[in-house]
């Protein structure tokens, strides 16, 4: 119905035809708005144009059209409500998705800190290890080396001590063979008893028996011969021990050493194992922090679609509602219209 062309009816009209009690019951009784005075204005000119069952067979037919948009208004809301429902509950599994993922995640990245500590202890651990084994060899190696020098300074001293007591020897024998009578010079034999203090000491025996004999004859300088002979055996006996012994302290340090070596070997072999795998863990970790991340943002955006999808839904029912709500009092009028109508047919049509 235009606007325009029920003004231009509605002035003419105006005119000639005064108002029915029906309409003026009509008017009176329809709520005052904009499509209840155009209504019933247009009913008015129908009226007075005579054609009452005219009026009848359009008021029907808007009734009817009214009604179907409404039904059809019904079924696209219904079906609109639904995808939108639909929607949110999609939203909805996404994001307890989400939500269970970043759980796992969280767990991974818990477990993985785990073993990042547990490995970096082991690893402190390790390199405490290499570094204590390290200090083992050099003290190994430092006391062979004192050994080594000791034993040498032993067995330098013992060689002179040899040497000495082979010339006293040899100069007892000496005059022992030669010489029957008359023996060692008093020079010679106090020369002989300072090299034995010095090279034996001032207490040993052989010193003592020089020393404390009154005449140093034939008998005296056999039986330092036979010490002699006796000391330089046990000398030589002990110079030939020491090197032995050294064969065996030289053997035993290869082994120390050589043990050394193969737990170095395994503890290094251990730190290179644990490193390794230390840094896969780190990395493991990034890469979960980082898988965390994403998903904490994808939670972020599904939250808010779904807030946007239901204010949106909200905002379109209620329009609905308000559009709904105005097709049924337009729909009442037109009933109402029609009732009052028929109710007056009579006086109408005269
Ligand atoms: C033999 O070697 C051992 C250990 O290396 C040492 O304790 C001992 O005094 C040595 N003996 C001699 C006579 O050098
Ligand atoms: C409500 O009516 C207006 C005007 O006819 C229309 O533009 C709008 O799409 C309608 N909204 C709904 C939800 O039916």
């Amino acid at each position: 119905m235009s606007h325009k062309s029920l003004l231009v009816l509605l002035l003419i009209t105006i005119a000639i035809a005064t108002e029915s009690p029906a309409l003026q019951q009509l008017r009176h009784k329809l709520e005052s708005n904009e499509y209840n005075s155009q209504l019933v204005d247009m009913l008015e000119l129908s009226v007075a144009g005579g054609q009452i069952d005219r009026v009848f067979e359009l008021l029907q037919k808007m009734i009817d059209d009214l009604t179907g948009q409404i039904n059809s208004a019904n079924l696209e809301h219904a079906s609109r409500m639904a995808a939108f429902q639909l929607s949110i509950e999609q939203l909805e599994a996404n994001l307890a998705q989400l939500q269970n993922e970043v759980q796992t995640t969280n767990r991974k990245i818990g477990e993985i800190t785990q073993s990042i500590s547990t490995l970096t202890s082991t690893s402190v651990s390790i390199k405490k290890q290499l570094e204590t084994i390290n200090q083992r060899e050099e003290q190994i190696r430092n006391n062979r080396a004192k050994e080594i020098q000791s034993v040498e300074t032993k067995q330098t001293a013992s060689q002179k001590t040899l040497e000495t007591l082979e010339e006293i020897h040899n100069r007892l024998v000496k005059a022992v063979l030669s010489n029957q009578g008359s023996f060692l010079e008093e020079t010679e034999k106090q020369e002989i008893i300072n090299q034995v203090k010095q090279e034996l000491g001032l207490t040993h025996p052989l010193a003592l028996l020089l020393d404390l004999s009154a005449k140093f004859d034939e008998l005296t300088a056999k039986k330092a011969i036979e010490l002699i002979e006796q000391i330089i055996a046990s000398i030589k006996e002990s110079q030939q021990f020491r090197e032995q012994n050294q064969t065996a302290a030289e053997q035993n340090f290869n082994s120390l050493i050589n043990e050394v070596s193969i737990l170095r070997e395994k503890l290094g072999q251990d730190n290179q194992k644990t490193s390794s795998t230390l840094k896969n863990k780190q990395n493991d970790l990034k890469i979960a922090q980082r898988r965390n991340k994403q998903l904490s943002l994808n939670q972020e955006n599904t939250q808010q679609l779904i807030e946007t999808t239901r204010v949106q839904k909200d905002l379109y029912d209620s329009n609905f509602r308000s559009n709904a709500s105005k097709r049924e009092g337009q729909l009442n009028s037109l009933k109402t219209a029609f009732q009052i109508l028929r109710d007056n047919e009579q006086a109408l049509k005269k």
